[in-house]
């Protein structure tokens, strides 16, 4: 695709300009057998080798128990590569030179000698800025994250006054309730501080989400209307057309709840609504969104079934194909009640939010897969036109579509041409394939650039995760001990159960599907 004139226009400001590079560095992840590895890290690195954004000098170490060369461990990684990469085929060039730099150390997570030889192995690089600037990446159980850094500190891979920087990476879950994410912060920050760690929530990688602070803080026409005079309500809708499928053991333990609204929904809701920042210095920005979560209004038991709505699957139809019930999953007590889909009626107690009611749903085996925030603005004080099209005139919303067919699009009322006075409601659609063409870098590229150049922006701080956590737990309290009613099932490819519209229908809201425009 052809670079769009203006971005050779010298007077046009790209944001980039400032960015500061990657420096040599060796990123080691450990629990590098699993399937985070081969799908998601090797080949993000790739994409970012083969798009130049690599620092110049580079080592991957693959960290694991199972017995491996180097070049067995390259070929496994290549087959996954075929098989993973957005971008097809894999250009044997570029691989042949990115994989050279790709190294395991197999060892026992538990055994401080096999520290002792990742030591030696990143010594062996024979530069400086390999052996002290390190990516720990934990690709493991939360269980272990403790346990990994106490024995990196110990084997000096973790300097406090060193010259170089050592950074901890780690992956959701974050615990499971506020209690059990505070005890891993204390275990995480043992030997390493706060700026060291960088939690991922692999949403805050997503183009489309970084967009909503462009989206809002660099146009004066929306920013005006983002408050409680010129919003009637938000809708933040994630559905998966997917099911639970393999991951029934997991989903028992998590629930959507857990699953994405804890992190990914609440992580939007906060881009969507917090305050400008003073810069765009991480811990700004980060103050920021940590502020918003703390004005969610506390949900007390007895709130929680007025204002959350939970439901599960049972056995029905996706795509013509019949889709087992939650329950026949496979790792899925035959009478569980975990939530496949949750909705939530949340209040922001602040002066801009004051009264407007949030909603945010998420749900799997849904009829649709598509992530969108819809702020539906008030209704026109008076209807002008209420003899031609009734007293309802359509109100007027603007959708950010964060995936797929990535954009945004304005929906008001037009006259539609003729004699007569008909009026219907019309959008106004960008699209990010139309404009940019279909670039579109996984989450995992700008997160593991993002953490080799060292800014925290996109990574959850621990005062962030922990209110997230609180305000799940007071839900998830009101549910302790409650079955599921009849009207919290729903059919696999159904909107959800019927006590979500029945949520939306006390304030004579109803929920808007994700428009599919292209
Ligand atoms: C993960 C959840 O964090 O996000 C999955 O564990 C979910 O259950 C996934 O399917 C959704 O991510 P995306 O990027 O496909 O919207």
């Amino acid at each position: 695709m052809p670079e769009p004139e203006y971005l050779n226009d010298p007077s046009v400001r790209l944001l980039n300009e400032s960015r500061k590079p990657a420096e040599p560095c060796s990123i080691v992840i450990f629990g590098a057998s699993g399937d985070l590895t081969a799908r998601k890290l090797i080949p993000a690195l790739y994409h970012l080798f083969r798009e130049k954004q690599m620092p110049p000098a580079f080592r991957v170490v693959g960290f694991a128990r199972r017995e491996k060369t180097d070049e067995s461990w390259r070929t496994e990684l290549r087959t996954a590569l075929d098989q993973f990469s957005r971008t097809k085929p894999v250009d044997d060039k570029i691989w042949g030179e990115f994989s050279k730099n790709i190294f395991y150390c197999q060892g026992d997570m538990e055994d401080s000698a096999a520290y002792q030889k990742l030591e030696k192995l990143l010594t062996s690089f024979g530069q400086k800025p390999l052996r002290e600037n390190v990516l720990f990446y934990l690709a493991t159980l939360p269980s272990q994250f403790g346990q990994v850094v106490e024995q990196i500190h110990r084997a000096g891979l973790l300097q406090e006054n060193g010259t170089g920087w050592q950074r901890i990476v780690v992956e959701k879950p974050f615990g499971h309730d506020l209690e059990s994410a505070r005890q891993l912060n204390v275990e995480l920050t043992r030997f390493a501080n706060e700026q060291q760690v960088f939690r991922i929530d692999h949403y805050l990688g997503k183009e489309t989400v970084q967009n909503i602070l462009m989206f809002r803080f660099s146009n004066s026409i929306f920013e005006r209307l983002w408050n409680r005079d010129s919003v009637d309500h938000v809708q933040i809708t994630v559905s998966e057309k997917l099911g639970v499928g393999a991951r029934g053991g997991y989903y028992e333990e998590a629930g959507a709840l857990r699953d994405m609204v804890q992190n990914h929904m609440l992580q939007v809701l906060a881009l969507v609504t917090m305050e400008p920042p003073v810069s765009l210095e991480a811990e700004c920005i980060r103050n920021e969104k940590v502020k918003l979560l703390q004005s969610i209004r506390t949900l007390r038991p007895d709130d929680i079934s007025r204002n959350v709505v939970r439901g599960q699957y049972f056995a029905g139809v996706v795509d013509g194909q019949s889709r087992p019930g939650y329950r026949q999953e496979p790792k899925v007590k035959s009478d569980s009640n975990v939530e496949t889909y949750v909705a939530a009626k949340l209040f922001i107690d602040n002066w801009r939010w004051s009264g407007v009611p949030f909603y945010l749903r998420t749900g799997k085996y849904l009829p649709q897969s598509a992530s969108e925030v819809r702020v539906q603005f008030r209704p026109t004080p008076h209807v002008l036109f209420a003899a031609q099209c009734g007293e309802k005139l359509d109100q007027n919303a603007i959708a950010l579509r964060l995936q797929p067919n990535e954009g945004i699009y304005l929906r008001f009322n037009g006259k539609v041409p003729g004699t007569s006075l008909a009026v219907r409601p019309v959008r106004m659609h960008f699209s990010y394939d139309a404009e940019f063409g279909a670039y579109t870098p996984e989450a995992y590229e700008r997160l593991l650039l993002e953490a080799m150049v060292g800014d925290a922006t996109l990574f959850i701080r621990r005062d962030e995760v922990e209110t997230a956590w609180q305000i799940v737990d007071s839900i998830r309290k009101g549910w302790e001990g409650k079955s599921l009613t009849n009207r919290e099932f729903y059919a696999a490819g159904t909107w959800g159960p019927i006590a979500a519209d029945d949520l939306l229908a006390q304030s004579r809201h109803l929920w808007h599907e994700p428009q599919m425009i292209k």
